[in-house]
């Protein structure tokens, strides 16, 4: 297992050394290594199992450090980073020569992040290269929100997780990009659609529902929890099925099923606490007695597209 810890020499001392160690961020854990050295990024690929067209994020605590790594920052961009950077928002901007093509499978742009997380700031300000950062789970299963995450299931094959607590958005960070000028959202995350709109007016949506591996952005089945799952009306699905062998994975209603089954993301019906949850429930959803998990979406304002979307794409 992983030591873990909140020691950001240590933390340091691995990165430098090409070693890949788990972070925390506002959104979900990271699995970091050096975004320029391409034995990390490979042994990033390798502890994820993840395959090499899907490109990383790189990391910084700065705009100036972000002047290495692009060709130029496009007003609509450098708009979107003085509003929500540091941030769960990831911008996708034309990639400089040096920046390693392993980094972004090949692809002309390179996805970059300025996250919002105390100790990940610190150590990304100790440091004098960028971090590619892929969410520290192995590749098609739910994000990690604690340390304890990470160490259950990257813990074997990386030497230290720097513990932040748990994470205080609870889904990945929103992707966007720039077509001709046109603002586009590649993933609905941690940022909301309607903040984005105020600050460059409407956005096109273009969140990828392939399930082809030579497109590049999310796959369509992913956050899988290793069962079936049902969205729909949880009452009148729960009455078709035994409840010792059923989850349910609800908005802010109890139901009538074990303790151990359930898993409510919000009481109060507060959507961001919803998010927060997810992928917590989603995990408390992947035990062996469990055949079949019960769902529903949640009201679609602010991060409940982006909540729908996860549950969408784990009932694949
Ligand atoms: O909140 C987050 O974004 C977290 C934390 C750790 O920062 N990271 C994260 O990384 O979710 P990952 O690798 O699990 O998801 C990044 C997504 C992938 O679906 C990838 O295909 C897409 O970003 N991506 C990365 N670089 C890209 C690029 N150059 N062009 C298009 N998509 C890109
Ligand atoms: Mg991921």
């Amino acid at each position: 297992m992983a030591e873990i810890g909140s020691d950001i020499v240590k933390a340091k001392a691995f990165l430098e050394q090409g070693e890949v160690v788990g972070i925390p961020t506002e959104t979900v854990y990271g699995l970091a290594g050096n975004a320029l050295n391409e034995d990390a990024i490979l042994k990033i690929y390798a502890v994820k199992n993840r395959p090499k067209f899907d490109p990383l994020i790189a990391h910084t605590n700065s705009i100036e450090k972000i002047g290495d790594l692009v060709m130029d920052i496009p007003d609509k961009a450098m708009k979107l980073a003085d509003r929500f950077w540091p941030g769960p928002l990831t911008i996708l901007l034309k990639k400089n020569k040096h920046v390693p093509d392993l980094l972004t499978s090949g692809l002309d742009r390179i996805a970059i992040r300025i996250p919002k997380h105390p100790l990940s700031m610190d150590l990304l300000g100790s440091i004098d290269f960028p971090l590619a950062a892929p969410s520290a789970n192995p590749f098609g299963y739910v994000s990690p929100t604690t340390a304890q995450h990470v160490n259950d299931q990257l813990g074997a094959s990386i030497p230290y997780v720097l513990d932040g607590g748990p994470c205080n958005i609870g889904l990945e960070s929103t992707i966007v990009g720039f077509e001709n000028d046109e603002v586009v959202i590649y993933r609905l995350g941690g940022t909301k659609v309607e903040s984005i709109e105020e600050v460059v007016g409407a956005v096109k949506i273009q969140v990828n529902e392939s399930s082809n591996p030579a497109a590049p952005g999310m796959l369509k089945s992913h956050y899988s929890p290793g069962r079936k799952m049902i969205i729909g009306d949880i009452a009148s699905n729960l009455n078709e099925l035994a409840k010792e062998s059923t989850g349910v994975l609800s908005f802010s209603k109890p139901f009538d099923v074990p303790d151990k089954n359930l898993a409510v993301l919000s009481p109060s019906g507060d959507i961001d606490e919803a998010a927060r949850n997810i992928f917590s429930a989603l995990r408390k959803m992947d035990q062996e007695h469990i055949k079949v998990i019960l769902t529903e979406f949640v009201p679609k304002v602010g991060l409940g597209k982006a909540i729908n979307d996860r549950l969408r794409r784990a009932a694949v």
